[in-house]
């Protein structure tokens, strides 16, 4: 068993009317449903907040082994939550929804990715379920 935890940052929690051309139609409380399920007896906890300094707290406070982290529009700006993420040492997965390689040129900056285990991006929801099986299956 890995204790999981998903983090989803600012607008994230306007999924379902959100740019769904981007975003696709499913709400967040209906992915995170999709993630709780695909993580089967591994405790899982989803997590969302528009505020940089609670994703911060929840990094630092958390006990998770493995992190699946969309951290929405602070991936290009961020470096206070790349310190977090270095300061706990705790396997990370940053997902993206939308493709951010095809969008605007500022979307193609990551302050998280050379310091992610990996990098999913234009899959949609199915990121996160990836990362899961990702981070499940690097256990020893
Ligand atoms: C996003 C891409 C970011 O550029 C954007 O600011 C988001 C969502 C995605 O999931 O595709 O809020 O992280």
């Amino acid at each position: 068993m890995a204790k999981l935890l998903v983090i989803h940052g600012p607008n994230l929690n306007m999924l379902g009317n959100r740019e769904p051309e981007h975003y696709g139609k499913l709400s967040l409380d209906e992915i995170n449903k999709l993630i709780i399920k695909h993580a089967k007896k591994n405790p899982t906890e989803c997590f969302q907040s528009n505020a940089e300094h609670e994703i911060i707290d929840k990094i630092q406070t958390c006990k998770a082994d493995y992190l699946i982290i969309n951290p929405g529009a602070l991936t290009h700006t961020s470096i206070a939550i790349r310190d977090a993420l270095i300061a706990v040492k705790i396997p990370f997965y940053e997902v993206h929804l939308s493709n951010i390689y095809a969008r605007e040129s500022f979307r193609h900056i990551s302050y998280l990715s050379d310091i992610a285990t990996g990098v999913v991006s234009g899959l949609g929801h199915f990121g996160y379920l990836a990362a899961i099986d990702a981070a499940l299956a690097s256990q020893s």
